[in-house]
């Protein structure tokens, strides 16, 4: 039997051999962040997909994340290590609910999060991440937006962006909208003086009790530069727990242990080591006419962001 260290260096001989890049969402397994080439929040994800030399990209995350890599670097052999592993957010909303608002609504320019499928992309004029979409909708020029899918991250946009007319449609992130406001209280109550960091895919009720809202990158910047000895941390778990690798002088408690992603956790040591040596995993195949389409607002994202 193979010890976790045992596979882990498996992966990393193989990788080199085999000229192929691991990037890993700081939502996945410990194990899995440790052997990675890049890791780091969808933002960043998506600029090392772009700034990689290898010949082949391996994603651990979900498939929307895949698809972006693949969006961003055509040319290059992009495997999304488990090929179960979707976003439930993604797939909330078709193109053609998209098209039906557009045709309503002359001069609204569509931003999707990240988090859609590469065919919605189609219908989208720019991505947007968590961490930039604040930005992103302030610096463009129109002045009205149909935001999607996130009703939370939309509303969350809404309110610093008040200057816009910002349309939301339905859709969430199931995970982080699970969380209520009396888990926040609670958590409060349990760990007084601890600032509450929250990603903004949690509801608005949520949001409003926290001291700071960011991204996942944006969270663990935040806590490992504050001088505070102790945080609640309001996104998956993973982030809780990577950050008490790093910085062993402080606490971390998670806001609530609902806030588990069960499609990020799907990817295991031996599915990236089964990918790396090319007998496991997907290779992410996008017809021409989506690729072609789609890429024009992830160019567009890093562009503005
Ligand atoms: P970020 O990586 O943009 O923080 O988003 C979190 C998330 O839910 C990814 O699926
Ligand atoms: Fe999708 Fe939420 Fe999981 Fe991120 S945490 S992959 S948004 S379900």
């Amino acid at each position: 039997m193979a010890t976790v260290a045992q596979m882990q260096e498996q992966i990393l001989r193989g990788k080199a051999e085999r000229n192929v890049c691991i990037l890993a969402h700081s939502y996945q397994a410990s194990e899995i962040v440790e052997i990675a080439d890049y890791t780091g929040d969808s933002f960043q994800m998506s600029r090392s997909a772009q700034q990689s030399k290898a010949k082949t990209l391996l994603v651990c995350g979900v498939r929307f994340m895949a698809e972006t890599a693949k969006l961003l670097s055509p040319k290059k052999r992009v495997i999304l290590a488990s090929p179960d592993a979707g976003c439930p957010m993604a797939e909330q909303i078709s193109p053609a609910e998209v098209l039906t608002f557009k045709a309503t609504h002359p001069g609204c320019k569509v931003v999707a999060y990240v988090n859609t499928t590469a065919e919605l992309k189609t219908v989208a004029d720019v991505c947007v991440t968590s961490s930039s979409a604040v930005k992103i909708v302030r610096d463009m020029e129109a002045e009205e937006i149909l935001f999607l899918p996130d009703g939370n991250l939309g509303h969350y946009v809404k309110q610093q962006v008040p200057e816009k007319t910002v349309h939301l449609m339905r859709g969430c992130c199931p995970v982080h909208a699970a969380v209520t406001k009396e888990d926040a209280l609670a958590a409060k109550a349990a760990h007084p003086g601890a600032p509450l960091l929250v990603h903004p895919e949690c509801r608005p009720e949520v949001v409003a009790q926290a001291e700071f809202v960011g991204s996942t990158s944006a969270i663990m910047e935040y806590a490992k530069a504050s001088d505070q000895k102790e945080f609640i941390i309001g996104t998956e778990m993973s982030i809780a727990e990577l950050l008490q690798y790093a910085c062993p002088e402080k606490r971390f408690f998670p806001l609530s242990k609902k806030l588990i992603c069960s499609d990020m956790k799907l990817t295991t040591l031996p599915d990236v080591l089964a990918a790396v040596e090319g007998r496991g995993g997907e290779e992410i195949v996008l017809p021409e006419s989506v690729m072609r389409r789609a890429s024009v607002c992830i160019e567009e994202m890093l562009r503005l962001g």
